[in-house]
C-alpha cells in the first residue's frame, strides 16, 4: 500500500506543479527534476538505486498482478496487444502516438535545447531525456555533445569490413556490417570475460552504448560516401553538434537540412519497446550479448520493408507514380487508380498503417509542419499531402486495415529528397542511426535493473488446437 500511496502522492504533486504554471503537467514535472550535473554517467549513477528499488518492490509485492490475458489471436497475430515488456524511455498511445518519458513531440520541441533560437531539438537532448527522464539544460546538452565527439573515432578495421562488401550491397547491409565490426572494441564483453560483478554490468554497457551512438554517424556516412560519392570521405567537424555533424559528413551543410536532421534523429529515436528493432535489441541483449551485437541485430530487423525500410519504399513508390503519369501533378482520380493498382497486385501502400497507432502518426505531423514551413511548394510534398487525404478512405474500404492513416515513413523521404539526399536506398540507415538513441538507453537500464534472459513460452499447433477444442466444448 505504501507503494501506491507514494505513486498517488507523486501524481498529485505533478498535477499541482502543472496547475501552478499552466504548462503540461508532465513537462513541468520533468522541468522541476532538472539537475545541474553536466556528466550524464554521474547523473545516471544517482538515479539507479531509486529505480532498482522500484523494480524490486514490484517483483516482491506485486508480481502476480495481472496485466491482461494471452489469447489465441495474440499467439498467431504477432503478439499484438500483449503487454510483455518493460520499456522506460517511451510509450505509444494508439490515439495520440509517442510520448518520450511522458512528453509528446510538440512538448519536446518546446522544452528541449536547440542549436538556434526557436529551432528543432538537439538529438543530444532526447538522449539525455530518454536515459534520465529529466529535461536537460543547454549546458548539459553541450557537454554531452562534447562527450560524444570525444568518443567518435571509428577504428580502421570497421571501414575495412565494409570495404570487403561489394559497393552494390544494400546500404543497410554495409551499415550493419560496420556496426558488427565495432563490436571488437566492446567494453562489456571484455569486462564480462574478466569476471565483472553483475551489479556493475551497467557501467561497461554505458561505455559501449555511448561509444556506439558516437560512432554510428561516421560509419553511416562512410557507407553513403562509399556508395554514392566515389568514396570521397568528409571528416567530422569538431565544432558541430551530433545531428549537424552527421549531415555534414554525408555532404549536406544547408542550415535547413541540419535542422531537419536534428528533428529527424529526435523523432525516430524511440517508439516504445515492442517494435521490431527495439524489441530485437532488448531480446538479443538479454543473454548478456553486448550492445553492439544487440544493435546490429536491431538494424537487421529495421531493414525489413514493413518496418524501417518503408521510408525507402515510400519514395520509390512515389517516384513510380510520378514516372507512370510523367508528372508530379496528378489528379485525385488518377491517384486513386494507381493506389488500387498497387493493392490489386498484392502489395501494401507504404507509409500507411501501423501495428499500434490508430490515428495519424505525430511523427508524420511534425515532419509535415516542417515541410509547410520550409518547402510548401515542393511538388513531391504536395503529392504526399494529397495522398494523406486519398489513401485512408481507400484502405478503410478494404475492411481489414486497422489503421489507414499515414505513419512516420510517409513523409521523411520527400524532405530528404528536397535537401538533395535523393538516394532512397540509404534512408533506412538514417533511421538506424536515430534508433541507437532509443535502444542504447534501454540496454543500459536493462543491465542496471538486472533484467533477465528473455524466454517466453511457445505452443505447438496441435496443442493450440487441443486447447481451443477444450475451450469450445466447455
Ligand atoms: C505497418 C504494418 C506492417 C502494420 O501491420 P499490421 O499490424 O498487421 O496491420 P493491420 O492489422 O492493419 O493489417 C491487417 C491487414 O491490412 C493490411 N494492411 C495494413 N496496412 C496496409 C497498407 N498500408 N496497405 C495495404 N494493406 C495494408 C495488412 O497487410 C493486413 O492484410 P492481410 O490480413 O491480408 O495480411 C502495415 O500497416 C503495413 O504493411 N504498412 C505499410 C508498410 C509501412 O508503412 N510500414 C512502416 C510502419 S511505421
Amino acid at each position: 500500500m505504501a507503494f501506491f500511496r507514494s505513486v498517488s502522492a507523486l501524481s498529485k504533486l505533478r498535477s499541482r506543479v502543472g496547475q501552478q504554471t499552466g504548462l503540461s503537467n508532465s513537462v513541468r514535472w520533468l522541468q522541476t527534476q532538472t539537475s545541474h550535473n553536466t556528466d550524464l554517467k554521474s547523473e545516471l549513477q544517482e538515479l539507479i538505486p531509486e529505480y532498482q528499488e522500484r523494480v524490486k518492490k514490484l517483483k516482491k509485492d506485486y508480481g502476480k498482478v495481472e496485466l491482461g490475458n494471452t489469447t489465441v489471436d495474440m499467439v498467431i497475430g504477432g503478439m499484438r496487444g500483449m503487454t510483455a515488456l518493460l520499456w522506460l524511455g517511451s510509450a505509444v498511445d494508439p490515439e495520440e502516438g509517442i510520448r518520450f518519458r511522458g512528453m509528446s513531440i510538440p512538448e519536446c520541441q518546446k522544452a528541449l535545447p536547440t542549436a538556434i533560437p526557436g529551432g528543432e531539438p538537439l538529438p543530444e537532448g532526447i538522449l539525455w531525456l530518454l536515459l534520465t527522464g529529466k529535461i536537460p539544460s543547454k549546458e548539459q546538452v553541450d557537454s554531452l555533445s562534447q562527450e560524444l565527439r570525444s568518443r567518435a573515432t571509428v577504428p580502421g578495421f570497421a571501414y575495412k569490413a565494409i570495404d570487403a562488401l561489394p559497393v552494390s550491397a544494400h546500404p543497410m547491409t554495409q551499415f550493419a556490417t560496420g556496426v558488427m565490426a565495432l563490436q571488437v572494441e566492446s567494453e562489456f564483453q571484455k569486462a564480462h570475460q574478466s569476471g565483472i560483478h553483475k551489479t556493475k554490468y551497467w557501467e561497461p554497457t554505458y561505455e559501449d552504448c555511448m561509444n556506439l551512438i558516437a560512432r554510428v554517424p561516421a560509419v553511416a556516412a562512410y557507407v553513403y560516401r562509399r556508395i554514392y560519392k566515389d568514396g570521397k570521405i568528409i571528416p567530422m567537424d569538431d565544432s558541430l553538434d551530433y545531428g549537424a555533424n552527421y549531415s555534414h559528413m554525408l555532404g549536406f551543410d544547408d542550415p535547413q537540412m541540419l535542422e531537419f536532421m536534428r528533428l529527424y534523429i529526435t523523432i525516430h529515436s524511440d517508439h516504445e519497446g515492442g517494435n521490431v528493432s527495439s524489441h530485437t535489441a532488448h531480446l538479443v541483449a538479454s543473454p548478456l550479448s553486448d550492445p553492439y551485437l544487440a544493435f546490429a541485430a536491431a538494424l537487421n530487423g529495421l531493414a525489413g520493408p514493413l518496418h524501417g525500410l518503408a521510408n525507402q519504399e515510400v519514395l520509390r513508390w512515389i517516384r513510380a507514380v510520378v514516372a507512370h503519369f510523367g508528372t508530379p501533378h496528378i489528379n485525385e482520380e488518377q491517384l486513386k487508380d494507381y493506389i488500387l493498382k498497387t493493392l490489386n497486385s498484392g502489395q501494401v501502400v507504404p507509409g500507411f498503417g501501423h501495428g499500434v497507432l490508430r490515428k495519424t502518426d505525430p511523427r508524420y505531423t511534425c515532419q509535415r509542419e516542417f515541410a509547410l514551413k520550409h518547402l510548401p511548394d515542393d511538388p513531391l510534398f504536395l503529392l504526399v499531402s494529397k495522398l494523406k487525404d486519398i489513401v485512408p478512405p481507400i484502405l478503410t474500404q478494404l475492411g481489414k486495415v486497422k489503421n489507414p492513416w499515414p505513419n512516420v515513413d510517409a513523409h521523411s523521404g520527400v524532405l530528404l529528397n528536397y535537401y538533395g539526399l535523393t538516394e532512397e536506398n540509404y534512408f533506412t540507415v538514417l533511421f538506424g542511426v536515430s534508433r541507437s538513441f532509443g535502444v542504447g538507453p534501454q540496454l543500459i537500464w536493462d543491465r542496471a535493473l538486472g533484467m533477465p534472459l528473455e524466454r517466453p513460452k511457445s505452443v505447438t499447433l496441435e496443442r493450440l488446437e487441443e486447447l481451443c477444442a477444450k475451450a469450445g466444448s466447455s
